[in-house]
């Protein structure tokens, strides 16, 4: 079928996915992203929301095959920002009218920690006159954790499968990591009432066009509100970096299908939130503006103070680590302006997504 055919239609088939993630030529690439643009402004508005992104601790109880900071890389110094600093990042993204924020960090379930975060939510509620948007990024955790931080204020949720085909992600994760559990966890936090963001990771070893289609499938079926994908990028000390053949023919590959993912994922789940990720920089100085431009709507400043950030580094390259929050702020706000979309301040920025699946319920 034509390409323009396929821009066009309706609803996408499998092979149609597999089609535009196939496409190389340089003219068939920009219809492609160019209409992809044209949905997010047409369903969303040529709008950027931001979320300040405190990654406060890169402790971790799991050992992911491909992530820097995994449990047993001992080379990593371990770190926990203490809540006077946490909390202090929050102001500051309050009072720079960042409408919302995540809090990020390794995986941790033990009592302290659960009440370390309770508090934290607590507070930052409290500094921000409830006005501060929380999203959390701390892995699998209990119904009842869940549920507790949610109660406490929390309001949406990231958790990526990194994978939708079980085999797959067996091969990233050593045998005690629970693909299933993934998925339960997914569905708790939606019955809860959470925002539900989930994401994978593109072009590790071992992954194809075809899965990756179907990870785009599995976001539709399973109505997921928010997505943040991005390319696997290599960490020297990790197992996976040892089934990489060639890192300079990764990086140019996986920036590429990671732009082409954002694109058609636009194209299929119109009103959802998308991400444009940090890994996508990594791989490009100015990756991240290419997936505002292929359909992305979410950018998440990093605004972990400085002293912090070579020490979260869960791949190789990861920009900005050498930067103070409000560094970034202009630099980001410069680079949004080159695409033409304007930044939103000083809202939650939520998904337009949730709140069609929450009427239909
Ligand atoms: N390359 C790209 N993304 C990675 N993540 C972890 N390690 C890597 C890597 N080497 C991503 C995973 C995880 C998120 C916190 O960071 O998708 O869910
Ligand atoms: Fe820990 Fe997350 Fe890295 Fe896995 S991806 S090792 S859970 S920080």
């Amino acid at each position: 079928m034509e390409l323009e055919a396929i821009l066009n239609k309706d609803k996408l088939t499998r092979d149609d996915l597999i089609d535009l993630m196939n496409l190389e030529d340089k003219e068939d690439l920009q219809k492609l992203y160019d209409k992809a643009y044209e949905v997010k402004a047409e369903y969303i508005g040529q709008k950027v929301y931001y979320r300040g992104l405190i990654e406060f601790s890169n402790v971790c109880v799991k050992n992911c095959n491909y992530c820097g900071i995994r449990k047993d890389n001992h080379k990593v110094d371990r770190f926990t920002m203490t809540e006077e600093e946490i909390l202090d990042r929050a102001k500051w993204a309050y009072e720079n009218n960042y409408g919302s924020i995540v809090l990020q960090s390794g995986e941790r379930s033990d009592k302290e920690f659960i009440e370390f975060v309770d508090n934290i939510i607590k507070k930052i509620k409290e500094l921000s006159n409830d006005e501060l948007g929380i999203t959390l990024s701390l892995g699998e955790q209990s119904k009842e954790t869940y549920q507790r931080w949610y109660d406490l204020g929390a309001h949406r949720y990231l958790l990526r499968i990194e994978s939708s085909n079980q085999e797959l992600y067996n091969s990233l994760h050593p045998d005690d990591h629970d693909f299933k559990r993934r998925l339960e966890c997914l569905a708790e936090m939606k019955e809860i009432g959470y925002q539900v963001g989930t994401g994978v990771m593109i072009g590790f070893p071992g992954q194809t066009i075809e899965n990756l289609v179907d990870d785009l499938i599995f976001f539709k079926e399973n109505d997921i509100d928010m997505v943040g994908m991005g390319p696997y990028v290599l960490h020297e000390d990790t197992p996976t970096a040892k089934d990489v053949e060639d890192n300079k023919v990764l990086k140019t590959r996986n920036l590429n299908w990671g732009l082409k993912m954002v694109a058609i994922l636009r194209l299929l789940m119109k009103d959802i939130n998308i991400a444009a990720t940090t890994a996508l920089q990594a791989l490009n100085p100015v990756g991240r503006e290419m997936a505002l431009k292929a359909g992305a709507n979410i950018l998440m400043p990093i605004i972990t103070h400085r002293k912090y950030r070579t020490e979260y580094q869960l791949y190789e390259n990861k920009p900005c680590i050498d930067e103070e929050a409000s560094d970034c702020k202009n630099c980001l706000a410069a680079r949004v302006g080159t695409v033409g979309d304007e930044i939103v301040y000083g809202e939650w920025g939520d998904s337009p997504h949730y709140f069609k699946r929450i009427n239909e319920k």
